[in-house]
């Protein structure tokens, strides 16, 4: 009963010092650097134009309240901390532009974007990434697709020397390719390769017990919490920090690496430990570890793992 009790009160403590931690970091709070509050909030606005002009039959002269806000957050924007709102922003005004005279369409407001645009054509060098871009779905990926994600599995077998750096950099750039709500990119990558300090961080998450020794890479991977903001979205780390990671494990394989996630279902204490463990600020909600390397050997054993049948999972509603 008591052992119940405590449990309890542990959920309430450490919801309570969610709260905190949330409104300590998220976009809302005076206590965040402005540019990086800026930087989100221009990348979630520019992406509603092009969001706007991805639909089948975008609406002429749609979002000129967004419009204008961009181009004013922009002017006041420190373009220092990072180009990409800057390109994503002017690659967006571009194409709706673009949309708009290919239309046939004149109107002033199209004419202030133009001013606009060539104002901020000598501090941003084109091509501007942003606003919209071909997509096709031919292509022999399918298989390929269907290969990767079959031959996934959490592997415990790995050696344990540390793996070249700029192809760790090619599996993260591959994982960038996951979704991210309203393209705010708040993952973070920690990657760890010193062998004590894996040994630390490995013993505070705890779940890698019999394999940690043959661990010679390991990724922490946590999210921004300015990238979110409101009591809405005071969960929305976990869902893209969780996109991420998979698709960094897809990467992993597609190295031809092994790879296993590791939970980091633990108390705030635990997890102020392994940032300072592992050197990761404050304002990083951390979403799990994944050790990574090179298999012991290409034909090994893994868990079973079995998966529940379909029908047990899926609802098909009327
Ligand atoms: C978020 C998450 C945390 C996990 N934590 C651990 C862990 O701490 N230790 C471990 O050995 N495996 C861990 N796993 C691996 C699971 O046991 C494994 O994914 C599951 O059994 C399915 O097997 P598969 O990955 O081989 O398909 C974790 C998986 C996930 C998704």
């Amino acid at each position: 009963m008591i052992d119940r009790l405590i449990k309890v009160f542990g959920i309430f403590s450490e919801a309570m010092r969610d709260a905190l931690t949330f409104l300590r970091y998220n976009s809302y709070s005076p206590f965040v650097d402005k540019s990086k509050r800026s930087f989100y909030k221009i990348i979630i606005e520019a992406h509603t134009i092009e969001k706007g002009l991805s639909l089948l039959e975008p609406k002429y002269l749609f979002g000129k309240d967004k419009i204008r806000f961009v181009m004013s957050a922009l002017t006041r924007y420190d373009i220092g901390y990072s180009p990409l709102p800057a390109q994503m922003s002017l690659g967006a005004l571009q194409a709706y532009l673009d949309f708009h005279r290919q239309a046939g369409l004149s109107d002033i407001f199209l004419d202030e974007i133009d001013s606009f645009l060539h104002e901020w054509e000598a501090k941003v060098a084109r091509p501007w990434n942003g606003g919209i871009r071909e997509y096709s779905f031919s292509g022999p990926s399918i298989e390929g697709l269907e290969h990767l994600m079959a031959t996934r599995s959490s592997i415990r077998t790995l050696k344990n020397h540390p793996l070249p750096t700029d192809q760790i950099m090619e599996a993260i750039a591959l994982a960038q390719m996951a979704p991210s709500q309203c393209n705010r990119q708040s993952s973070r990558v920690h990657v760890y390769q010193d062998q004590q300090k894996i040994r630390e961080l490995l013993e505070l998450q705890g779940g890698s017990r019999g394999f940690s020794e043959c661990v010679g890479n390991l990724f922490v991977i946590s999210s921004d919490i300015c990238a979110w903001g409101g009591p809405g979205q005071r969960n929305q780390a976990y869902v893209d920090g969780a996109l991420f990671s998979m698709c960094l494990m897809f990467a992993c394989r597609s190295l031809g690496w092994g790879s296993c996630p590791l939970n980091l279902a633990v108390p705030h204490k635990t997890e102020a430990s392994i940032r300072q463990v592992g050197d990761i600020p404050d304002g990083e909600r951390l979403i799990m570890m994944i050790a990574f390397g090179e298999p012991e050997s290409r034909e090994t054993k893994v868990a079973f793992s079995p998966r529940r049948s379909v029908v047990e999972i899926a609802t098909l509603h009327a």
